[in-house]
């Protein structure tokens, strides 16, 4: 049973620096943002989309820039510090940079990220760092050019390492891989990823295969678990020290003097639950307080028909108040039928 606490909100309408945090059930408190800016995307990741893609949503579905904008502002508010852009690719996005610049210059912002899937990256990078951007999560899952178009069934490896090259040349502060891993695919390829991060100030992370995707994939023995993965790099590396990282980097090294980490997420098992801090917002503007949650707060529609922040803000407490245990309760309460992670925004 969901027990109903009502967070005290300023009686006099519109929020103020004095709003308090947003925390759940369980203590945990929500600082950390993200935003999935479209479902479109520029290739076609099997475990991610079918060839012929999705039902994509409709342009005027999408938030609009004024909406993101407001939600930034408002959820700043409540003790959100940082902001992570994600899709889609985001990139596909024209109003990207305004974005970014709009969030960082919102007071009580600290940082300001992108996950992409860097093909388009390399182009923007000097004027996504102008804007203010602090961090970039590029996805690539291989090192090999005909695995690069098995996989995301396209061209494009040159393009992403161009990208890659770039955004370590910047002055964006951290750059990091997301490597989805998978048996028989690129479990010959961990060690050639851990050595990016001997010269390289980069965290390359390899990350859970999850259930996302309309051919389930991650079905046909591919899945490559998380204690698995640590356990077939410290094979090959003896010098693993254990550091800090972020709350999804669940187990994380540096090789001996190496200059880079290396991070595996737990994204399927989700032993990291209990350090979540994350808030996600739909392209189209739906409030989802879990990855794995089947419940949908529709903030778009409650913009659209003229709801106050005070009201808006409102709905964003209730709804990560009433935020599961973990990802296995919050799967347990639906049928799960999304077809693509790009309708959630990773
Ligand atoms: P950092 O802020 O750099 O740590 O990035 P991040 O890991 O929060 O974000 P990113 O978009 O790079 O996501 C990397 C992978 O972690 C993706 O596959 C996400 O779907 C997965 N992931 C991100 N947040 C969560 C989460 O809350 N739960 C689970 N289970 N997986 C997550
Ligand atoms: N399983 C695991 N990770 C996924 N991503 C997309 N779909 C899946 C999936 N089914 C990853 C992308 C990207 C991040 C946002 O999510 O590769 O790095
Ligand atoms: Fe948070 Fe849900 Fe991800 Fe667990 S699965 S870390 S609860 S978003």
């Amino acid at each position: 049973m969901i027990e109903n606490i009502i967070t005290p909100i300023p009686i006099n309408g519109e929020l103020d620096h004095s709003a308090p945090p947003i925390i759940d059930r369980f203590g945990r408190s929500f600082n950390y943002l993200r935003l999935a800016l479209n479902e479109q995307c520029n290739l076609r990741c099997i475990y991610c989309m079918p060839e012929e893609g999705i039902d994509f949503r409709s342009e005027d579905k999408l938030l609009t820039t004024e909406e993101i904008f407001r939600l930034i502002k408002l959820t700043s508010k409540m003790g959100v510090s940082k902001i992570r852009f994600t899709g889609g690719e985001p990139l596909l996005r024209k109003d990207l940079s305004e974005l970014v610049q709009f969030a960082h210059q919102c007071e009580g912002i600290e940082s300001v990220h992108l996950t992409t899937n860097g093909l388009l990256l390399s182009k923007r990078i000097e004027e996504l760092e102008k804007s203010g951007l602090s961090g970039i999560n590029i996805s690539l899952d291989t090192l090999d050019t005909d695995k690069f178009k098995k996989i995301t069934r396209r061209d494009g490896l040159d393009m992403v390492l161009n990208s890659l090259q770039k955004a370590l040349a910047s002055n964006i502060q951290s750059i990091k891989l997301n490597i989805v891993a998978m048996r028989d695919f690129n479990d010959d390829e961990l060690m050639d990823f851990v050595e990016l991060t001997k010269d390289n100030d980069i965290t390359v992370r390899f990350i859970e295969l999850m259930p996302f995707d309309s051919h389930q994939i991650w079905k046909t023995g591919k899945f490559y678990g998380a204690d698995d993965i640590v356990a077939d790099i410290k094979k090959q590396v003896d010098a693993l020290k254990p550091i800090d990282g972020s709350r999804t980097e669940h187990h994380i090294f540096r090789v001996n003097d190496y200059k880079g980490k290396v991070a595996v997420i737990p994204a399927y098992s989700r032993s990291l639950c209990g350090e979540c801090n994350r808030i996600r917002i739909t392209a189209d503007g739906k409030l989802l307080n879990c990855l794995y949650s089947q419940d949908e707060t529709n903030l778009r529609d409650a913009m659209r028909t003229g709801k106050t922040d005070m009201i808006i803000k409102e709905m964003i407490y209730g709804t990560m108040k009433k935020k599961f245990k973990d990802g296995w309760e919050a799967q347990k309460q639906g049928n799960d039928n999304r077809e693509s992670m790009t309708q959630i925004g990773g």
